[in-house]
């Protein structure tokens, strides 16, 4: 008896191949496309087997794929509108379900986050009643593929709270003319929907040393982003502004004097605790067996969380591509890590180094001193 949904087994294989790469390359847009193509083909094969076992594995094969397909829109602040509606292209809205208990590490990071953001949201009459101000613009910064964007939506998850994300190299981008017209919509939205966060993803898109600010445009754009935060001063409680960058020297000054994004945040790379955590955190729904975490997280020093991720999903690609070639399925070993790790080297190394030079010619080593700190110590103890 031939196996008519072999054909459809191989396609929909090379498409998850091709979307795994994609996805390690950061390209989300192309990932979810052929996530979504491989998920049709394993329908597809699903629907032509004859055997029982057969098609509950490709069906289970074609949901993994389908969710991976809408969990990358979601995961990366896509264009997921609230269920209440709402948002546009730009500056789409959701209502996050992840919460800092989904975040690995960031053991700091997150106490500020609490004390900046969480606190005066879940208790603005304590707040009001003691005269204080509940927050101003907290910028998050940090090497790239290590939680910035992965803690803003959690910190709206923790509120309960609505999140508007502006992408502002998107803005800049696709919308030449119109930004500040977007930000002002992105401003709308978060009154609109408060209680609200309203985060500027790669703020650092309006950069000054790229004379993009200094541009009649880039100028306006400064301009409307500073009057509308302005404007929000009274209904703070109700509504926050975060925003991420990898490249904080890069910004326009005048973003981080008081009473803009004059708070920041240092997002660093897992310590070794914090990547004990973060393989656990992605290996929470999979088959695995004797894993040792130890030893996982001292094979990654100097590793973005990201990376981490990343490894894991690769890892359960050996025992899935062997049971799709007709093995017995088995689960995820620590052989399988080793394998992908010998493949697979730190993504951060050129971003301290960078980070490193930014800083001292810019001469602001004071601003972030917990990042040169940091970075020293990296170096000392050989990890990048
Ligand atoms: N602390 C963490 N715990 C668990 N998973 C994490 C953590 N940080 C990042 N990840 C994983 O890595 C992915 C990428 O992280 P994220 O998009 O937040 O990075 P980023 O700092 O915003 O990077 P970039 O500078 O490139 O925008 C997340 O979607 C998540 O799966
Ligand atoms: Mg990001």
């Amino acid at each position: 008896m031939t196996d008519k949904g072999l054909p459809f087994v191989s396609e929909g294989s090379g498409y998850a191949k091709g979307a795994r790469k994609k996805e390690g390359l950061g390209n989300y847009d192309d990932a979810r496309k052929l996530y979504l193509k491989a998920a049709k083909s394993f329908l597809q094969a699903s629907k032509l087997s004859e055997s029982a076992k057969e098609i509950k594995l490709r069906r289970g094969l074609a949901e993994t794929f389908y969710s991976k397909s809408t969990s990358l829109k979601s995961e990366r602040g896509g264009k997921v509108k609230a269920k209440e509606g709402g948002g546009n292209e730009v500056a789409p809205i959701e209502k996050p379900k992840v919460k800092f208990s989904d975040v690995g590490g960031l053991f700091d990071a997150k106490e500020e986050i609490k004390k900046a953001i969480v606190y005066p949201f879940q208790h603005p009459e304590l707040y009001e009643m003691y005269g204080k101000k509940s927050g101003e613009g907290i910028l998050l910064y940090g090497p790239p593929g290590c939680g910035k964007t992965f803690i803003a939506r959690a910190t709206a998850g923790e509120c309960d709270a609505s999140f508007i994300t502006l992408k502002v190299s998107d803005v800049l981008s696709k919308w030449l003319g119109e930004s500040e017209k977007n930000v002002k919509e992105a401003f709308d939205s978060a009154a609109k929907y408060a209680p609200s966060i309203l985060f500027f993803d790669e703020i650092d898109a309006i950069g000054a040393k790229r004379g993009w600010s200094q541009s009649d445009h880039g100028q306006r754009l400064v301009n409307e982003l500073l009057a509308q935060m302005d404007g929000i001063e009274g209904s703070r409680e109700k509504m926050l502004i975060l925003a991420a960058t990898n490249a904080p020297w890069a910004m326009d000054p005048a973003l981080r004097r008081p009473g803009r994004f004059s708070k920041l945040i240092l997002l660093p790379n897992p310590d070794h605790k914090a990547r004990k955590e973060i393989f656990k955190l992605h290996i929470k729904n999979r088959p695995v067996e004797d894993l040792d975490f130890e030893e996982l997280a001292n094979l990654t020093s100097g590793y973005s969380s990201a990376d981490i991720a990343q490894i894991c999903s690769e890892a359960a690609d050996i025992p899935l591509e062997d049971a799709l070639q007709g093995k017995e399925p088995r689960k995820i070993t620590m052989n399988d890590f080793e394998k992908v790790l010998e493949a697979r080297k730190s993504s951060l190394t050129p971003w301290f180094r960078q980070a490193l030079q930014e800083i001292k010619k810019s001469g602001e080593e004071d601003i972030f001193e917990p990042l040169v700190n940091q970075i020293s110590k990296g170096v000392l103890r050989g990890d990048f």
